[in-house]
């Protein structure tokens, strides 16, 4: 059952490539040009006249839909506002006809995140689903469904699901921008040639992994340590943390790296291991900076980039581990392959029960 693998959450890692390939499948027409995501009944009218977008999920659903508020925003230029279910029904929250409520949830089942979409329904919103069960409870409710097709997932510690959400949110970001405009054509195809080399290059991590073993084994011996990030590597970041608390049981906190100084920093000390997410462009020097704060303090820093940048980086951390290079926007889709790896690699280190971690269940349905 386990198709030759000690686990099911490993197997569940390797099972992403496929689960990107079937979560695009007929979703990127012939010409490869285009997204058609002819299961929304949401008319064009309607996309256009959207105001906002409310992102609605728990856990790795809800760190899912942090990288999507990202990716709407700056495909489709829709504020976004990203919110974990429990929080959200009992905030009052501001929802409009014009309001597009997505709802993030592997098993479809999960208590807040349904409770959520009824309250959001209540007030007019339209609800979109991101699902990994077309039968489930969710599923039924929404107004519409974007199944993700990750296959079932066993392992409590969600992987291929959460990837399978992103490639999920990527196709529904390019598809907003391409009704509302806010994207050329060609910016368009750009995204998707680079989306459908995604499943070779994780494939090409997961033959690759001796390095990140071997690290995780070192961390396996420390109580705590930080992960930091900006933009789509500190939603990223999340997602790393809380992988390796639930599998290794290791406490880490997740820090925006220019957030940092604002208290964080007081943790830092002697050999604290430190993964810096670095491969957003755009913002890496000033990620480079934070970096140079924590190794100041005596922090132990790896650092988890691009080959490109691999050279300059070095200079500044103990280590670097690369990824695959991929557009900007995309990055997610591939990094947290190797925070799985390093969640899962712990958890073997530390001889735990790596599918079935203490006090968790795999679908939450009491509130
Ligand atoms: C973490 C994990 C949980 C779930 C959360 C939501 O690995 O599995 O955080 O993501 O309980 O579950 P779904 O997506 O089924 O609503």
């Amino acid at each position: 059952e386990k198709g030759g693998f000690d686990h099911f959450m490993l197997k569940e890692i390797h099972e992403q490539p496929k689960a990107y390939t079937d979560t695009m499948l007929g979703r990127i027409d012939a010409s490869g040009k285009k997204v058609v995501l002819p299961e929304l009944s949401l008319t064009e009218e309607q996309i256009k006249n959207i105001r906002n977008v409310q992102i609605i999920a728990c856990g790795t659903a809800y760190h899912a839909g942090l990288v999507g508020r990202n990716v709407i925003e700056q495909l489709a230029r829709i504020p976004v506002e990203t919110d974990v279910a429990s929080e959200y029904r009992y905030r009052a929250p501001i929802v409009t006809p014009e309001t597009l409520v997505i709802v993030v949830s592997q098993s479809g089942e999960t208590a807040d995140t349904l409770a959520a979409l009824r309250e959001a329904q209540s007030n007019g919103a339209h609800v979109l689903a991101i699902t990994n069960v077309v039968g489930s409870s969710i599923a039924r409710d929404a107004n519409d469904v974007l199944a993700t097709l990750a296959g079932p997932e066993i392992a409590v510690a969600s992987t291929k699901a959460y990837t399978s959400q992103l490639i999920a949110f990527y196709l529904l970001g390019l598809y907003l921008a391409e009704v509302r405009g806010t994207q050329t054509p060609e910016e368009i195809a750009h995204v998707i040639a680079a989306m459908q080399s995604l499943p070779e290059q994780v494939e090409s991590m997961l033959n690759n992994v001796d390095e990140v073993k071997a690290y995780a084994e070192h961390i396996s011996k420390h109580q705590h340590l930080f992960f930091i990030g900006r933009g789509l590597d500190y939603a990223v970041a999340q997602e790393g943390s809380l992988k390796l608390k639930e599998v290794s049981y290791i406490h880490s906190e997740a820090y925006a790296a220019g957030e940092l100084k604002h208290g964080t920093l007081a943790l830092i000390e002697d050999g604290i291991p430190v993964i810096a997410v670095a491969t957003q462009e755009a913002v890496l020097e000033k990620t480079v900076s934070n970096i140079k704060e924590v190794k100041a303090r005596g922090g132990e820093v790896l650092a988890i980039t691009h080959e490109e940048h691999a050279e300059s980086l070095q200079k500044s951390v103990d280590q670097v581990i690369t990824i695959p290079k991929t557009l900007p926007i995309l990055t997610a889709a591939l990094s947290v392959v190797t925070l799985q790896l390093i969640a899962y690699y712990a958890s073997l280190a530390l001889g735990l029960d790596v599918d079935k971690p203490r006090n968790l269940a795999k679908s939450v349905t009491v509130e």
